[in-house]
C-alpha cells in the first residue's frame, strides 16, 4: 500500500475528512468530466483568409471566435476558469459562481455554470448590450448592474461573500488559468492552422486586451516556441493599458470606461502581461466602428466592435509593411459576432448619440484599398 493513502487516516483523520468529504471529491470529478466532455464535443474555430489587394504581397487571416457555442473568444477562457476553480476546490456542489464582466465572459460562464447545475450571477455595467444580458439569462444566469466599469470588482466580491459563493475573477486568473504552452490554446490553434500557408509563421498577431489573458497567452506561446512573430496589442481611447505599457507603470489608472465592449480598462488588470507585447497602438473609437463596418462589406462576416479595433490596427500595420516592401502574413481575431450589437454599434442613432462618426475613417480604409495612401 503506498504511503500517500495511509497518511490521512494516521495523522488527522477527522480534520481531513471534514475538508473534502468523499462526496465532494466525487462531485468535483464528475464536474471536471462534464467540462472536458464539452470540450471534446467542440470543434476548433475557423481561421479565414481575407483577400487583400495582390500587389501588397501580404496575407491576412482572421480567427473566428464567434463560432464558439457561447459566441465569443471567452468560451475558451470560461472553460479554463471553471477547470482551474474546480481543481483548486474553489467551486463545489451548490456553489454560486459570481463574475465581473463586460458581458462576453458572463455569457460563457453562465453556460458552463448551467452545465454544472450551479447558480450564476454576472456583475456588469448598466451600458452592457441588451443582447448579451438576454444571452446570460437564457443560460440561466442572473445579472447585477453597476454604474461604472471600476465598480464591478468589489460588487462581485461582495455578492460572492454574501452567498458563500465563488468570485471567479477573470481579470486576475485569466493569465493563470490558460495553458500558454499549448493544450489547444488559441495560439497553438492559429499556428497549426497556418501550417499549409505560404507564410506559415505570421509576421504579426494583432489582438486587443480586456483582461489581457488572450494577449498574454499568445505572447507567451510565441516566445515559448521560439517564433519570430511579433504581437501588436490595440487599445481603445482612454484605456489604462497603453500608457501603462509605454511608461512601464502597472499602477496606471485612467478611470475611463471603454466605449468598445470587451476591451480597454480603467485600470491595468492583473492578467495584462506587458513583457510579451512588442507594440501597442491606441485606436480611435470611431475608427474601430468603421473597421467593423468595412470588414462586413469586405467579407460578408458581421463582427463586434473589438474586432474593428483589431482590424484598424491591422490596416496600420499593412500600410507600414507595404511602405517597407515587407512580405508576410498577419493574424487577428474575430472576437464575437455583430448580432450582439444590433441595438448599439450597428445602430446609427446609438452611434450619433455617443458622438461616434465612422464615416471619415471608413473613407480612409476604402481609399487605401483603392490604391491611395494610408491616411488613418
Ligand atoms: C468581445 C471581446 N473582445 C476582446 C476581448 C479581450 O480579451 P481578453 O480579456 O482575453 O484580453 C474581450 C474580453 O472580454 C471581449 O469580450
Amino acid at each position: 500500500m503506498n504511503s500517500a493513502a495511509a497518511t490521512p487516516v494516521s495523522l488527522a483523520a477527522t480534520d481531513t475528512a471534514a475538508r473534502h468529504p468523499a462526496a465532494t471529491r466525487a462531485w468535483t470529478r464528475s464536474a471536471i468530466g462534464t467540462v472536458q466532455a464539452e470540450s471534446n464535443r467542440s470543434a476548433d474555430t475557423h481561421l479565414y483568409k481575407v483577400e487583400l489587394p495582390e500587389k501588397w504581397g501580404l496575407d491576412l487571416y482572421v480567427k473566428d471566435e464567434s463560432c464558439h457555442r457561447t459566441g465569443s473568444l471567452k468560451h475558451r477562457l470560461a472553460r479554463s476558469l471553471f477547470l482551474f476553480a474546480l481543481v483548486n476546490g474553489w467551486i463545489n456542489e451548490g456553489t454560486t459562481v459570481v463574475e465581473a464582466s463586460s458581458g462576453s465572459t458572463a455569457v460563457s460562464e453562465a453556460y458552463f455554470a448551467h452545465l454544472l447545475g450551479l447558480d450564476f450571477v454576472a456583475v456588469m455595467t448598466r451600458s452592457t448590450s441588451p443582447e448579451k444580458i438576454a444571452l446570460i439569462e437564457q443560460f440561466g444566469g442572473r445579472c447585477h448592474f453597476v454604474d461604472k466599469a471600476d465598480e464591478v470588482y468589489s460588487a462581485a466580491a461582495d455578492i460572492a461573500a454574501q452567498c458563500d459563493g465563488h468570485y471567479m475573477d477573470q481579470f486576475t486568473y485569466a493569465e493563470r488559468a490558460t495553458d500558454w504552452r499549448g493544450n489547444n490554446n488559441i495560439a497553438e490553434s492559429i499556428f497549426s492552422q497556418l501550417g499549409h500557408e505560404r507564410f506559415p509563421e505570421p509576421s504579426w498577431v494583432v489582438v486587443g486586451a480586456g483582461t489581457g489573458g488572450t494577449s498574454a497567452t499568445i505572447g507567451r506561446y510565441i516566445r515559448y516556441h521560439g517564433h519570430d512573430t511579433q504581437l501588436l496589442v490595440v487599445d481603445p481611447e482612454g484605456s489604462a493599458f497603453y500608457p501603462a505599457w509605454k511608461n512601464h507603470d502597472p499602477e496606471t489608472v485612467t478611470g475611463t470606461s471603454s466605449r468598445i465592449e470587451g476591451i480597454g480598462r480603467p485600470r491595468v488588470e492583473p492578467s495584462f502581461v506587458p513583457g510579451v507585447i512588442d507594440a501597442m497602438s491606441v485606436i480611435p473609437d470611431a475608427a474601430s466602428v468603421a473597421a467593423m463596418m468595412h470588414f462586413s462589406e469586405l467579407t460578408g462576416m458581421h463582427a463586434g466592435p473589438s474586432t474593428g479595433t483589431n482590424l484598424w490596427g491591422v490596416w496600420q500595420l499593412v500600410a507600414q509593411m507595404v511602405a517597407r516592401g515587407e512580405k508576410g502574413s498577419i493574424v487577428t481575431l474575430m472576437c464575437d459576432g455583430g448580432e450582439r450589437y444590433a441595438g448599439s454599434y450597428n445602430n446609427p442613432d446609438w452611434l450619433s448619440e455617443r458622438g461616434l462618426d465612422p464615416a471619415p475613417h471608413l473613407a480612409a480604409i476604402n481609399n487605401f484599398f483603392a490604391g491611395g495612401p494610408w491616411q488613418g
